[in-house]
C-alpha cells in the first residue's frame, strides 16, 4: 500500500461542500481523520447490549455512506504536478505556473483538488508546528459562483478568510484586504473550483481579468478545476492563450475499459473500494468479479461507482444481509449521465444473487 493510500484511508470523503469555502470548514477538512469502525465477531456481538449494537450499526451506516478515498491516477498526477509547481513558483515574482483540472462531471475533480490542498496544508503544518503554524493559512479554496462578477469573485476570497464588508465597500477595499491577509498568513496555494462558471458569465472578460490580477498579486500557485473547460473555450483568444502558456492541463476523465491495462486499473479501483467495506458477510473479491457490470452501469465515472458501492453497502446493513449482491447494486439509481451514456444491458455475468 502506498503512503498516500494509507493517508487517504483516514480521510472520509467529507462532502466537498460549501463549508470548505470558509477557513474553519477547510481546516476541519484538513485535520479530519477517522478510522474504519471495528467489525466485532458474532460472539462479541451477542455479548453487546441492544443499544450498543444499534450504535454500532449506525456507525457502520455512516462510515459506508462516506467511504475512504482511493488513490486514483488523477489524484496522483495533480499531487505530483502541484508539489513541483509550488516548489518552482517559490521566489518567482511573476509568471508563476499553474494547473487546470478539466473533465466531465463526477470524475473526481473537486476531490482531487481538495486532496491537493489538504496534502499541502498538512505538509506546511508539519514544517511549522505549534503556534506559528496555527496562524498560517497556506491554502485557500473558493468556488466561482454562477453568473459571477469580478466583485463576487473577490468576495469569495474575503469570505474564505472570514472578512466581512458592508455593501458600500469598493473593489479595491476588498482586494487589498484579501491580499494583505494572504501575505500575513503565508498563502501558498489557491484552489479555484467550478472555474467553468467564468466561461458562462456575461462578465467573462472582467472576471478573467480579476482572476489574473489575483494571480499576479498573490504570491501563490493557482490550481483550477472545472467542467470541460478546454472544449468551452478557456484557452481561446488573447486571454486564453496567456492561460494556455502558463497552465498545465490535467484531464479528469472517466476510467477507460478498452485494453487489458485499463481493465486492470478499473479492477484495482474496485478492489480498493471493496477493501474498505466493513460488512459482516461480504466475501472479498466478489465486487471485483463484477467489474464488467460495474463498468456498464457507471461508464467508468468514479462518482457513479462510489454511489453504487456506498449505496449497496448501506442497503446491505439496513436489510441485514451484510453483503453486496447484484440485486442490491441493481436497486441503486444512478445519475442521468451514467444512465444515458451507458444503457444497462441485462447482465450476462454470473453473479452471486
Ligand atoms: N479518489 C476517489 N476515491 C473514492 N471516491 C471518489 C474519488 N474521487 C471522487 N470520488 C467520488 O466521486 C464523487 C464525485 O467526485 P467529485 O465531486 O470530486 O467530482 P467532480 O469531477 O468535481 O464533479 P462535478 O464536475 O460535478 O463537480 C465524490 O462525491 C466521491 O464520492
Ligand atoms: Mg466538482
Amino acid at each position: 500500500m502506498t503512503t498516500l493510500q494509507a493517508e487517504l484511508d483516514h480521510v472520509d470523503q467529507l462532502a466537498p461542500d460549501e463549508s470548505l469555502t470558509t477557513r474553519e470548514g477547510w481546516r476541519r477538512f484538513v485535520e479530519h481523520q477517522s478510522a474504519p469502525p471495528v467489525l466485532p465477531t458474532a460472539a462479541e456481538l451477542t455479548a453487546l447490549s441492544a443499544r450498543a449494537r444499534a450504535e454500532l450499526v449506525q456507525a457502520r451506516r455512516d462510515y459506508h455512506s462516506d467511504l475512504p478515498l482511493a488513490h486514483t491516477p488523477v489524484i496522483r498526477k495533480l499531487l505530483t504536478t502541484g508539489r513541483l509547481l509550488v516548489q518552482l513558483n517559490r521566489g518567482q515574482i511573476s509568471a508563476r505556473r499553474g494547473m487546470i483540472l478539466s473533465g466531465a462531471s463526477g470524475t473526481g475533480k473537486t476531490t482531487a483538488l481538495t486532496q491537493l490542498g489538504r496534502t499541502h496544508e498538512r505538509a506546511v503544518r508539519k514544517r511549522h508546528p505549534g503556534r506559528a503554524g496555527q496562524d498560517r493559512i497556506p491554502v485557500v479554496y473558493v468556488t466561482v459562483p454562477t453568473d459571477a462578477t469580478p466583485k463576487m469573485l473577490a468576495v469569495e476570497f474575503a469570505r474564505f478568510y472570514g472578512v466581512e464588508f458592508g455593501s458600500r465597500a469598493t473593489m479595491p477595499d476588498i482586494v487589498n484586504t484579501v491580499c494583505a491577509v494572504a501575505a500575513r498568513t503565508h498563502l501558498e496555494l489557491v484552489l479555484i473550483d467550478e472555474i467553468h462558471n467564468i466561461l458562462d458569465t456575461r462578465a467573462r472578460a472582467e472576471v478573467s481579468d480579476q482572476l489574473k490580477y489575483f494571480a499576479e498579486r498573490l504570491p501563490a500557485t493557482f490550481a483550477y478545476a472545472g467542467i470541460e473547460v478546454e472544449e468551452r473555450g478557456m484557452f481561446a483568444g488573447p486571454r486564453g492563450r496567456q492561460i494556455a502558456g502558463r497552465f498545465t492541463l490535467i484531464d479528469s476523465t472517466p476510467f477507460d475499459y478498452g485494453t487489458p491495462e485499463h481493465k486492470t486499473a478499473w479492477r484495482s479501483l474496485i478492489a480498493t473500494l471493496e477493501h474498505s467495506l466493513r460488512l459482516h458477510r461480504h466475501q472479498p473479491g466478489t465486487l471485483v468479479e463484477q467489474a464488467d457490470y460495474l463498468y456498464e452501469r457507471t461508464g467508468g465515472a468514479i462518482g457513479s461507482l462510489s454511489v453504487l458501492i456506498r449505496g449497496a453497502a448501506v442497503l446491505a446493513i439496513e436489510d441485514e444481509t451484510e453483503q453486496i449482491t447484484l440485486d442490491l447494486l441493481d436497486l441503486i439509481p444512478l445519475d442521468h449521465t451514467a444512465t444515458s451514456t451507458t444503457p444497462v444491458r441485462r447482465r450476462t455475468t454470473k453473479g452471486r444473487r
